[in-house]
């Protein structure tokens, strides 16, 4: 699975928690996007797509929410529930996102900007795709 979750350092004093975000340093692509969500639907689900060439790096600002990440042989969830926590997903990984709380915030950060011709919205179309990729990555 081309993902994992990145644990970044907190600058913790007596007025509370900062953490700093660069490209290409803690954050493993040259940054070109940035987008959030909230107000998400307690009851349903996001994503549903995969990507041909895009690495994303999502960090729950607050509250949570759960990551379904499959990559055609392996299907895992995730849930991410801490700002100090990223979780890079890299390019073919099927994701579905499910579970926010009312308060969740997603913030994303891309390696691209928004193409919809990049998407794979059909998961047959995406799993035909990774198992064209295998042994390729
Ligand atoms: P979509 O990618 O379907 O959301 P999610 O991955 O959370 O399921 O995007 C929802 C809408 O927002 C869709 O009409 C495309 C638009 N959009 C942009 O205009 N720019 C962006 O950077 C993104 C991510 C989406």
């Amino acid at each position: 699975m081309n993902c994992r979750i990145i644990n970044f350092g907190v600058h913790v004093d007596s007025r509370g928690s900062l953490v700093s975000l660069e490209g290409n340093k803690n954050i493993p692509f040259e940054i070109k996007r940035v987008y959030y969500i909230y107000d998400a639907k307690t009851d349903m689900e996001r994503g549903k797509h995969a990507h041909r060439e895009l690495e994303q790096l999502i960090v729950c600002l607050n509250g949570s929410c759960v990551f379904v990440l499959d990559d055609g042989k392996v299907r895992e969830s995730v849930e991410l529930d801490s700002p100090n926590l990223g979780l890079y997903i890299g390019k073919n990984t099927w994701r579905e996102i499910r579970d926010f709380s009312k308060d969740c915030i997603l913030m994303v950060l891309a390696n691209k900007y928004y193409d919809e011709n990049e998407y794979i919205r059909d998961y047959n179309e995406f799993l035909g795709i990774s198992l064209n990729n295998v042994g390729v990555q």
